[in-house]
């Protein structure tokens, strides 16, 4: 009968140090039997396979602290919350990166394209802190609703629609129209991509007409809930500022009730990674409480009493105007529909 292995015959096998196996051992990854006579570890087939997922985890650089914890519970929840943390750290990461491999790039090309060597100097520096800026921003944005605690109730709270503003009255018909602007697009073979999915309601729609959908949504407890009404459905955590995806990835983007989260600066980040991960002749379909431009919103906020208007100023509806402009600079054009005071759906082609 197999004894089991000793610490060098496992380190040979895993071409690792012994040193590593013992590091693991010390942290309590690993728990070998030891001999009687002479305190030897031995490693059996189920230290083999344990070690074996350690090392696998190791690789995609989830912590030694997470893998104890994964290697604990063998809970569905546990795993997700681990594989979930490491794909926001890994997509943090590329982002972090592409954003600094850009500013190299300007950087280099202003060495190469300049004489002055003086002058250089100061773009150089400018160029690195505003690619720092960038990634501030991205980095700083943070859920101040707190839809991690609505996910549960939001379907029941858009049916009661209990704000002053009746935001939600007409929010089966957006969803409908949404799905309808990409169904007149003729295609099938579409690759969608939903940016804060919520509890799915509108991509149902899109997973019901046979499209290819993904939802992203920057809230765990939102996602778990989409993933349980619809089990078909693919979630994926991720961020208008840091969509998880790469360049020129999907056909059509689409999104509700989602984009006034971001102020107006992140709004603009936004639409760049919009535009980064959508094809070249992609749409954007958005329904989303808007205003047509500042001095529209000046004439709707005095027709409304005091509380209603710091409802609106909780949040930061779009300006369309500002929004076709900036589509514009990417060669887009933007049309708009309008579906009540303050719901509006933009279609970019
Ligand atoms: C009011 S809910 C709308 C949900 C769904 N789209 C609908 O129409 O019912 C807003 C959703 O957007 C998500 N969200 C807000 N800001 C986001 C961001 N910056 N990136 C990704 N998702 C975001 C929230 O987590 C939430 O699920």
């Amino acid at each position: 009968m197999n004894k089991g292995y000793n610490i060098s015959e496992i380190a040979e096998m895993f071409n690792i140090t012994t040193n590593k196996i013992r590091f693991y051992e010390k942290k309590g990854l690993l728990t070998p039997i030891r001999q009687d006579d002479n305190q030897y570890r031995r490693f059996n087939e189920e230290d083999i396979v344990r070690l074996q997922s350690i090392l696998t985890y190791r690789s995609i650089g989830i912590s030694v602290d997470s893998i104890k914890n994964i290697l604990k519970s063998n809970e569905k929840e546990n795993y997700l919350t681990h594989f979930n943390n490491q794909w926001q750290l890994v997509n943090d990461e590329i982002h972090r990166l592409n954003t600094i491999r850009k500013s190299l790039e300007q950087v280099i090309d202003k060495i190469y394209e300049e004489n002055d060597d003086f002058k250089v100097k100061e773009d150089l520096l400018e160029i690195v802190s505003e690619s720092n800026k960038l990634n501030d921003i991205k980095n700083q944005w943070k859920d101040k609703w707190n839809f991690n605690s609505w996910a549960r109730s939001y379907d029941k709270d858009v049916k009661r629609d209990i704000g002053e503003l009746k935001i939600y009255k007409n929010y089966d018909l957006i969803l409908q129209k949404v799905y309808d602007l990409v169904e007149a697009l003729g295609r099938k073979d579409l690759k969608v991509l939903e940016i804060g999915v919520g509890t799915g309601n509108l991509a149902e729609k899109f997973l019901n007409g046979g499209y290819n959908i993904i939802g992203i949504d920057q809230s765990r407890e939102m996602l778990s809930v989409a993933k349980e009404k619809y089990p078909m459905l693919k979630v994926r955590l991720g961020e208008f500022l840091k969509i998880p995806y790469d360049n020129k990835s999907f056909d059509v983007i689409i999104s509700t009730y989602a984009f006034h989260h971001l102020n107006e600066t992140e709004k603009y980040i936004a639409i760049e990674e919009i535009m980064r991960v959508l094809k070249d002749d992609g749409v954007i379909v958005m329904g989303d409480l808007m205003f047509e431009s500042k001095a529209s919103e000046e004439e709707v906020l005095k027709a409304l009493p005091q509380s209603q208007v710091e409802e609106i100023k909780d949040e930061y509806y779009s300006y369309i105007d500002l929004l076709k402009a900036e589509f514009e600079k990417y060669n887009k054009k933007l049309q708009y529909y309008r579906i009540d005071k303050f719901n509006y759906i933009i279609e970019v082609l």
